[in-house]
Order: C-alpha cells, then structure tokens, then sequence
C-alpha cells in the first residue's frame, strides 16, 4: 500500500483547531475545532447565532480570528481578507447572496479575475469571454441568458450564478451558506445533484443549513456548534436526528410540527377579486376571514410573492379589485397598506424588513410609537417591555437589546422581522416565508405564536415552500401553477402527493 497515497486519502483537507472570535460584547466562536476531509459534504449544524457564519467568515478572510490556527491541505496558512482566500482556493457563497445587481451574468461570473483575450485593434474578444461564462453555467446546469442583469433573476438562478462563480474560480473547497432557503423543493433536488457532481469532480463542499432532512440527504459528515463551541463531528450514517437535535439545542427530544388547531373564523377580511398582477398571476380570487390562516402553495416562481406584493400596494395591480373587510380599497402604496391594517413580512429581510443601523428596541417597536404614548410622551419602559417580550417568545439571541440590528446572525435578523411585525397589532398578515433561516428550536415557538395571533381574530395570508409547514398551519390551502390558482384544498382531507401534483 502506497502510505502517501493512503494518508492523503484520510488526511482533512482542512483544519481549523482552536478558533475563537470576540466581537465587542459577544464572544461568538469559543475554541472551535472544525476538521474536513477531502470530497466530502460536510454539513455544520447550529442554531441562530451559533456561530456557523462566523467560522466559515474566518475561513474565508470576511473576518480575522483573535486566536487558533487554520491548515489547508498539511500547510499552515492566514486568510487575511478574501482575495487570499480565493487564491487558496477557498470560495465562500453567502447567507445573504453577494452578486452585483446590476451586472450581467457573465460580468458576475467572472469578475474580478476576467481573461483577457485580445483582437486585433486592443479590443476584448466579448465572445470568448461569454463562452467561458457560458461553460461554467453548463457545470451548475443553468440555462439563462447571460447578458441579462442578475437583478431580474429568481433567487433560485442567483444562486447557481454564485456556486458557477466558485467553480470559475477553481475553487477547491466551496462553502454554501444557508443555499437552500430560498429554493423550492424542485430546485433543492438539483442543488444537491450539483453538490454530489462537484464531489465527485475532487470539490469540498461545507454546506450550512437548518433544515435536517437535507443534511441526512446530501450530507458524508455533521459538524455540530452550540453557543459558540463545538459540540462533536460524526458520520452522517452514524448518527441520529434526534441525536443531532439535542446536540444543536442541549434539550433532549424536541419534535417540530406545527400548532395545528382550530380556528375561530370571523367576517371577510381580505377578498381579491379577478386580481390581474404587473407579473404572472392572472386573474386570481380569493378570500380570507379574520382569525383564518390561509396557505398560499405553488412551486417558486408560481407568482405566490407577486400577491402579496400587490395587496401590500408595493406592486401595481393591472385589473380587477381588492376588498377589506368588504369594503372595495384601492392600495396605493405600502404605506397606505400599512395604515389600513395590513402587515407584510417578506423574504428578503436585508433589503425590505429591517433598518441594520438601529437597534432592536426601535426594529421592534418601528411604527407602533403611539401605542406607548401616554401625555404625550414615549413610555421607554413598556418599549422595553415590549422588546423583551418578543426578544424571549421568539428566542432572538442578544442580551443587549441596544444592538444594532446588522449585528445580529441571519436568522436573529428575521426573527427581530416576526417580532416588528407581531407587535404591529396589523388585522390582516401577510407572510413570505417566515420561517425563512429559523432554526428548529424557534420554529415551534413561532407557529405557535400564528396560532395565538390568529385567535385574535388576524387574518393571516402564508406564502411558504415547506410543505409541512403550510399543512400543518393553513386553514385552507390556495394552491397556484405558473400565476393561475389550480384550487382549494382543505389540508386536514388532502395529502402532501395531491397538493405537490397539483402543482406541477
Ligand atoms: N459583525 C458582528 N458584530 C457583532 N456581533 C456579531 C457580528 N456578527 C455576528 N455576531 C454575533 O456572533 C454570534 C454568531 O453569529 P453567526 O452569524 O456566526 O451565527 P450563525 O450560526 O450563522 O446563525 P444563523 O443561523 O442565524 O445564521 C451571534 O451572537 C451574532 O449576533
Ligand atoms: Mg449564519
């Protein structure tokens, strides 16, 4: 047996030993070890504000830690900022994705390091650049034009464009963080066929999600942080989920459905009405009664988003006409939406759900200021009190709630997003994947939080892709194909195969 050969096999790829980061006031990664071999998939498992984002930012030069080591391939190495990284052949895809709107997608794939091919007369041969772009599509199987502005693909697209990038950039180990949050189930499905592709090409993938059923899927080994340690690394085969929960949360046997119940239905409180949007959706009717939860369910692209954008008045309706509670409204703007009693958590919470210069207690308490008026004046206790409220019920992990909100994980982000939004008091609800980067832990307490808010007779409008999920909250499912609503289904009598063939 050749020993080089065989200690190369075992040997990581990558070592970190001993990391710790602080930032003022948090000490975010205590002493972490994170060990990954070569082709593997390895999953790094953690609830909000773990310290995932963190370790693999060290990784990958975004931050410096305060102490520790990082080997890479045998050799020591320092990753003082992200070019280094890149050279080392360490690529990272972001939580929130990093592409530059406003460029191509050819321009996006290869910027930064583009060839440079000359005619004649110094120009820059534009078609082998596009083929070189176009080659990397082919790796990451995306079929789009690329001289389109990223800006104007789903989310979906936006990734592939981001992992094409790494490949451009022959990376060797590529780190997807949270990749499939925004991804139908269709488009997961493919995600992973890349991922074992890439794998079998000689790539390294760190993978970071909440979701389990993806990790046991896709996932060769778990590394696994709680509170900024490390809690253990194991074969995927070798270990359970319930192991694997217990070990994310310190809690023995927590189980994640959703708080099914009855609901107490009122009077109409949202109807639409042959409602035609700028986009997709066309023609499209429905209702939903106050204290009712109503799933909006379609594959992504579907048109679910458009709808609500348009009830919110932040997309122009192009015919037919919204009433609330049986009055027919014309919404003219998000403001005017939020003033008549409609709230809107959407999807993208860097750009449309939080302020990232302010601090929690005024994420929170945006917009509801009268509500703790008294003589006058601000009441900066019962705001406090508030705060701590939804800072607890939602488990948004900050002991400080003068932190400013660009400070907080990815997921703690979209929690202080819910809790904005819960706090509100809004009579009609719309959702966008609220779940959205949550981790399992906080998921329940939030379902339950839609179960109260619905018995106060909110009237909640869900757009999710997770099918359980909408299962297990909806009152009444409203399933769409490509903008046309295919149904209605009751999720108590129908099956996950129904509704999922509905809407292919
Ligand atoms: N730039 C920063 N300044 C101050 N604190 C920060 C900063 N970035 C992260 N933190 C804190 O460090 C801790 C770890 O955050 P990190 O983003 O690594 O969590 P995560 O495991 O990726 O969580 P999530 O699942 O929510 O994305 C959190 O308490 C977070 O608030
Ligand atoms: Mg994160």
């Amino acid at each position: 047996m050749n020993l080089t050969a065989h200690y190369q096999e075992i040997a990581p790829i990558l070592e970190m030993n001993s990391i710790t980061k602080r930032y003022p006031g948090v000490l975010a990664l205590d002493n972490v070890s994170f060990h990954v071999k070569k082709e593997e998939i390895h999953a790094l498992l953690g609830a909000n504000g773990a310290g995932k984002s963190t370790l693999v930012k060290v990784l990958c030069g975004v931050e410096t830690p305060d102490s520790g080591e990082i080997i890479l391939n045998g050799e020591p190495v320092t990753i003082p900022n992200p070019s280094d990284a890149i050279k080392l052949g360490i690529s990272y895809v972001p939580q929130e994705l990093s592409l530059i709107p406003t460029m191509s997608v050819s321009q996006n794939i290869l910027l930064g390091q583009e060839p440079v091919f000359h005619k004649p007369l110094s120009l820059i041969d534009e078609r082998k650049l596009d083929g070189l772009a176009r080659k990397m599509l082919a790796l990451v199987d995306l079929d789009v034009d690329i001289h389109q502005e990223v800006k104007d693909l789903p989310v979906s697209d936006q990734q592939m464009i981001a992992i094409a990038t790494a490949l451009y950039r022959q990376s060797k180990i590529i780190i997807l963080d949270e990749p499939t949050s925004s991804l139908s189930s269709n488009e997961i499905s493919k995600l992973f066929e890349i991922m074992r592709k890439l794998r079998q090409d000689g790539q390294t993938i760190i993978f970071i999600t909440h979701h389990l059923e993806e990790v046991f899927e896709v996932s060769d080994r778990i590394t696994i942080l709680r509170d900024s340690v490390f809690q253990g690394c194991y074969e995927a085969s070798k270990i359970t989920r319930d192991k694997v929960v217990s070990l994310m949360t310190g809690k023995k046997g927590l189980m994640i459905k959703p708080a099914t119940g009855e609901s107490k239905v009122g009077q109409e409180a949202l109807r639409l009405e042959n409602v035609d949007t700028a986009s997709i959706s066309k023609n499209i009717s429905f209702t939903v009664l106050a204290g009712e939860v109503v799933g909006l369910f379609g594959q992504v692209g579907a048109g679910r988003t458009e709808i609500l954008r348009t009830i919110f008045g932040a997309d122009k309706i192009e015919s037919g006409d919204i009433y609330l509670f049986g009055e027919k409204v014309e919404i003219k703007s998000p403001l005017d939406a939020i003033n008549k009693g409609i709230g809107f958590i959407t999807e993208d919470r860097k750009n449309q759900g939080l302020i990232l210069s302010m601090d929690l207690l005024d994420n929170i308490n945006i917009g509801v200021y009268e509500k703790s008026m008294r003589f006058g004046l601000i009441q900066k206790r019962s705001l406090q009190k508030i705060s701590e409220y939804y800072r607890d019920a939602l488990k948004i992990k900050s002991n400080n709630l003068n932190v400013w909100a660009k400070f907080l994980s990815g997921g703690n982000q979209q929690k202080v997003i819910l809790a904005k939004w819960l706090n509100h008091k809004s009579r009609i609800l719309l959702m966008d994947e609220p779940t959205k980067g949550i981790d399992v832990g906080a998921k329940q307490e939030f379902y339950q939080l839609i179960r109260e808010l619905s018995k106060t007779g909110v009237a909640i409008l869900l757009v999710t892709s997770e099918l359980s999920e909408v299962m297990g909250l909806s009152d009444r499912i409203i399933v769409f194909r490509k903008g046309t609503k295919v149904g209605e289904v009751n999720p108590k009598t129908a099956t996950e195969e129904m509704i999922m063939s509905m809407t292919l």
